[in-house]
């Protein structure tokens, strides 16, 4: 049977497929496959035993196992989501939405890295002369820095093998394209090629590679999932177009935990790092308005206060519209149905909206608590008194559940100012109060609801 000539990839995952499918066999995405020309691959001419020999297995106790070499990158918050700075000989993959500020933040790192080592910046999207200028308005020390406007794989390859720098940026890996391969760049075989061209690089040379990938909604390029099982480590890089918070969260780490968040900030003059989030969250935090509620998160070993609004209005269509953003939907659904259910409030009817303000995304069952509280503040049409938090897993039987790192987060309820916070009554462990903090320790949601004033 002849080879197609094409074949049909999906730009989530990377998955091959003969024939075009609305649904990803692999992923499940929708609307993501595309077609594009197959890869011809290259066999070795004499088949795998010509291979003999290249590489042996190594018995386990003659591996030689130092600690990865670390180094800072002059950004904190950068860091602390690599697990304690970057690994030396690693492939880190930033993702995110196009003008989210990916080059804006590898730039910003080329200030402290050329302090103390040779970094190659290679974009395939500015030229030399638009990338001087920003470095310039963002006020990047350039010593040892350099530059090279670049696509083709080859020649990128050529020039690091010829300057040997400690530090490989490329901006953006769909932008990289390999001459030998018949796919335009931004295809799913280009950049998985490309890719694994870097990753040989890094390991043979022991040269850190940061690699910017745009992720498209449309799915017309392929986006960074694809390459995830490759790399080392997958940062993504987020926000809201209209608020200037940025979120840098890592997907996967080789080298250390995957819980940690970085918060920046866009200004004027670049990225600014936002060492203290929980106050960056509340910052035009209304007051004495219903429908909102602190609650307080762990995101690594780090606590961070965030607002949950929710807002309830009775429906004017058939069935009511029902919308979350920032809480899991499942979740808030629950809520919802406990809250109706235990907390007896006719719900049912109602419009729901639920948000998370400055971009956090809530996963974790501790902020249970405060949605319900948020829910039933909108619905009653009563505000939360303005210095209480609510932190506390809620169950189907409308109990509260007890929630791990209690004196962590209560000790940041209490740093921003708060003095009072509902906490499940029988929490695990020995809690510690903060000065000036009282709780509220409350067994289910119907005493929760009872302190909207
Ligand atoms: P950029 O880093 O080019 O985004 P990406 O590489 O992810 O596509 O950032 C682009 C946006 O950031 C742009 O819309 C303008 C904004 N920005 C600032 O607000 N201040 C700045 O100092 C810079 C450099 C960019
Ligand atoms: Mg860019």
């Amino acid at each position: 049977m002849a080879k197609p000539k094409s074949l049909f990839y999906c730009t989530e995952c990377g998955n091959e497929t003969i024939k075009w499918q609305g649904k990803c066999p692999s992923c499940g995405s929708w609307n993501t496959i595309v077609e594009q020309p197959a890869v011809e691959k290259k066999r070795p001419a004499a088949g795998p035993v010509s291979r003999l020999g290249r590489r042996k297995p190594k018995p386990f106790a003659e591996v030689e196992a130092v600690d990865e070499l670390r180094f800072d990158t002059g950004m904190n918050e950068l860091d602390r989501v690599l697990g304690g700075g970057a690994v030396k000989g690693s492939l880190v993959l930033v993702g995110g939405a196009p003008g989210i500020g990916k080059s804006t933040l590898m730039l910003q790192i080329c200030d402290n890295l050329c302090r103390f080592s040779s970094v190659l910046y290679v974009s395939g999207e500015e030229s030399e002369r638009q990338i001087k200028l920003r470095a310039q308005r963002l006020g990047i020390r350039d010593d040892g820095l350099y530059l090279l406007a670049e696509t083709n794989l080859d020649d990128i390859v050529a020039a690091v093998q010829a300057q040997n720098p400690d530090i490989l940026i490329v901006d953006s890996i769909q932008t990289i394209y390999n001459e030998d391969s018949n796919s335009s760049p931004g295809s799913v075989a280009q950049v998985k090629e490309c890719t694994m061209a870097l990753m040989h690089l890094a390991k043979d040379m022991g040269v850190t590679v940061f690699v910017v990938g745009h992720i498209n909604k449309e799915g017309s390029l392929a986006g960074p999932k694809v390459l995830e099982h490759m790399v080392d480590c997958v940062l993504h890089f987020e926000g809201e177009e209209h608020n200037s918070y940025r979120i840098l969260r890592a997907a996967k780490n080789r080298f250390g935990a995957t819980n940690e968040i970085g918060v920046f900030e866009m200004m004027d003059k670049g990225l600014v790092e936002v060492p203290n989030p929980s106050e960056a969250m509340l910052s035009g935090r209304p007051e004495n308005m219903p429908g909102s509620c602190v609650t307080c998160v762990m995101e690594g070993v780090r606590p961070v206060l965030a607002e949950v609004q929710a807002l309830l209005s009775p429906s004017a269509y058939g069935s009511p519209r029902r919308s979350s953003n920032g809480f899991d939907q499942n979740r808030a659904m629950m809520m919802l149905a406990v809250l109706e259910k235990r907390g007896g409030l006719m719900l049912s009817n109602c419009d729901f909206y639920v948000n998370v303000i400055g971009g956090l995304t809530l996963d974790e069952p501790a902020a249970d608590l405060s949605l319900v509280v948020a829910l039933a503040s909108s619905f009653r049409d009563k505000p939360v008194p303005y210095d209480l938090a609510a932190i506390g897993e809620v169950g189907l039987t409308g109990e509260l559940r007890s929630v791990n790192a209690m004196n962590q987060r209560l000790s940041e309820v209490q740093r921003l100012g708060f003095t009072k916070c509902l906490i499940p009554a029988r929490n695990s462990g020995k809690i510690v109060v903060p000065m000036g903090l009282d709780l509220v320790r409350v067994s289910n949601i119907r005493e929760a609801i009872a302190v909207l004033v």
